[in-house]
């Protein structure tokens, strides 16, 4: 069974508490994106708001870090109370030092996730995918919710589902971006495990919509 994890990015922050009431309600993760205006042009949230949501939710933090230093940040995330830690790829210029960040969030008892933006394959990861306890194809460019869902990404879910069965790897497949009643029934059939949802989820009835994605 999938998981379908809201991305409190098109939280109405003016009402804050009903949005978590309701995710509290029917789901078990937040994906919370942390964006610098380096990595990606936008600026979203600091440890204080993931502190606040710990506090008033409890649910696990999926937290996905769009920035271009994410030694610094995964460090403040996890102190502020991230479960999962999910960096990009495209930061770094040599595996090594991905492999012991990777080992560094993993030693604080935080899950450890790698993510691809749009135009990154597959075949670039292939070799890290044993380090990761989830990897996060992003089917939109990072940076905004409401894009629409790029197919391609289709192919590479497919591809992460192949590998994972072969050499039995052990992560979560998480696909980020334009999930809607339209496009989530090929995400699921492609392979992946856990779906972010922001902007489809938040417009309209919460419960129906969460419904519509299961
Ligand atoms: C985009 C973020 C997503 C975003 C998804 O960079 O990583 O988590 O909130 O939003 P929708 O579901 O609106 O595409
Ligand atoms: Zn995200």
């Amino acid at each position: 069974m999938v998981k379908i994890l809201p991305s409190v990015l098109s939280l109405d922050y003016s009402d804050t508490k009903s949005g978590l009431d309701l995710i509290k309600q029917y789901c078990e993760i937040i994906h919370f994106d942390v964006m610098d205006g380096h990595f990606v042009s936008n600026l979203s949230f600091g440890p204080d708001i993931l502190k606040a949501f710990k506090k008033y939710t409890n649910l696990i933090m999926d937290v996905h870090i769009m920035v271009d230093n994410p030694e610094l940040i995964s460090k403040i995330m996890i102190e502020a109370g991230a479960d999962i830690i999910t960096f990009h790829y495209e930061v770094f210029d040599c595996d090594d030092d991905l492999i012991v960040l990777a080992d560094k969030i993993r030693a604080n008892n935080v899950k450890v996730g790698l993510s691809i933006k749009p135009k990154t394959r597959v075949a670039e990861i292939k070799h890290l995918l044993d380090y990761f306890d989830l990897i996060l194809v992003m089917s939109v460019e990072p940076g905004l919710g409401g894009q629409g869902f790029i197919m391609e990404s289709l192919e590479k879910i497919q591809e992460l589902k192949q590998l994972k069965i072969n050499n039995h790897h052990h992560y979560i497949i998480e696909v980020d971006g334009g999930i809607n009643d339209q496009t989530v029934n090929a995400v699921k059939k492609a392979g992946a495990e856990w779906l972010v949802s922001g902007s489809y989820l938040f417009k309209g009835d919460f419960k129906t919509k969460l419904d519509s994605l299961l």
